[in-house]
């Protein structure tokens, strides 16, 4: 009774404190599971409609300066395949999503110092260009707040960075030579600028417990970005973490509806690790209140390369393959695709 009234008041203000947070997490029984996944899909139909909409992500760096425990393409890892795309590959990556029909392009890769600002800045210009309908977001990690601004001033739309957990403690665990703050300070400059902010977490790190993902969804109800990625962590066999357990399904799923409700407008993808541990796990996630996927356009031969976590689904398949399997799963569960920009709907954006 008590925790389905803790519910009721954080789908009516969208807002819970800390210790009313952590009695949500600590005492959610299956019955008030399936109470605030209703309420959470209650939302974002309300905002969304049955729309979910589709990101072409492309992966076109998997060289990384950083060493996080848990990531495959950390820098310590040997075992990796390296590779780049360039420029022009990129761009007919791009031209292959538009005919597919998408209109926001995600450019994602590790913290590669090969890829400098005026690359960066020249890739995106070049995309605008021949795509002017078309959303550009960026995920290449923490930079200073002048590249942010001119990555921004050449066209950029939408930033991802992940604050992976809000746990100064654990953060620093699992980021060698990596400050907490510095992550901090990125996603206030890029929300500065005017970007349309992307942060989020991961799910089941070694020792993270429900106090930890207390703090995440104060940072994240503080923060206010336009969305959110949350995932399973998935370990890898090459990482310090290779023996340690997957996240799992259940608490991404009550996550996420704790996430619809605390930022209603928030565009919220069913990530690619959630459909990884579990067959029907994007499914579940757009059912607990995601509305977005990010189908992965990368050529097919370097899809395998980009490996952060062990067993990624949707390495094998073509890009139009993937598609037209990721359509027939939304509507499966009675969504619709839209394949538009699908900024939030509360943006606009100033200069
Ligand atoms: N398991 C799950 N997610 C991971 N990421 C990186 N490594 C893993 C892993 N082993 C996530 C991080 C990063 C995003 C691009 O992928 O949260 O921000
Ligand atoms: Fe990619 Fe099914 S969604 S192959």
């Amino acid at each position: 009774m008590v925790t389905k009234g803790i519910i009721d008041k954080l789908y009516e203000k969208n807002y819970l404190n800390e210790e009313e947070m952590l009695y949500l997490l600590d005492n959610i029984d299956e019955e008030n599971k399936e109470y605030l996944r209703v309420k959470a899909l209650n939302v974002r139909t309300k905002y969304y409609g049955k729309k979910v909409y589709l990101r072409g992500l492309i992966e076109f760096t998997n060289y990384c300066k950083n060493n996080c425990m848990y990531c495959g393409i950390r820098f310590s890892n040997k075992n990796a395949i390296r590779y780049r795309l360039n420029a022009e590959e990129i761009l007919s990556t791009c031209r292959k999503g538009y005919e597919l029909g998408f209109r926001t392009f995600v450019l994602q890769g590790g913290e590669d110092p090969y890829f400098s600002d005026d690359i960066i800045i020249d890739i995106i210009s070049k995309i605008k260009n021949y795509f002017p309908s078309c959303a550009v977001t960026l995920s290449i990690g923490e930079k200073s707040y002048d590249s942010y601004k001119r990555y921004f001033d050449a066209g950029a739309d939408r930033y991802l960075l992940r604050h992976e957990t809000a746990s100064k403690k654990l953060y620093e665990s699992l980021h060698p030579n990596m400050s907490f703050e510095n992550r901090i300070k990125c996603l206030n400059n890029l929300k500065k600028i005017g970007y349309q902010v992307g942060a989020g977490f991961m799910i089941g790190l070694p020792n993270q417990t429900n106090e930890d993902f207390v703090k995440d969804l104060m940072f994240l109800k503080e923060l206010e970005p336009q969305m959110v990625g949350i995932g399973p962590f998935i370990p890898h066999k090459d990482t310090p973490l290779s023996d340690k357990k997957a996240g799992d399904l259940n608490t991404t799923l009550i996550l996420l509806s704790i996430i619809r409700l605390l930022l209603p407008k928030v565009l919220l993808p069913s990530t690619t690790a959630l459909g990884t541990i579990n067959p029907k796990g994007r499914e579940l996630g757009l059912l607990a209140g995601a509305n977005v996927v990010m189908p992965n356009l990368s050529p097919i031969e370097v899809r395998e390369k980009y490996s952060l976590y062990d067993g990624k689904i949707c390495t094998g398949e073509e890009a139009a393959e993937c598609l037209i399997c990721l359509k027939n799963r939304i509507e499966s569960v009675g969504f619709e695709v839209d394949m538009g920009r699908g900024d939030n709907i509360d943006w606009e954006r100033k200069s």
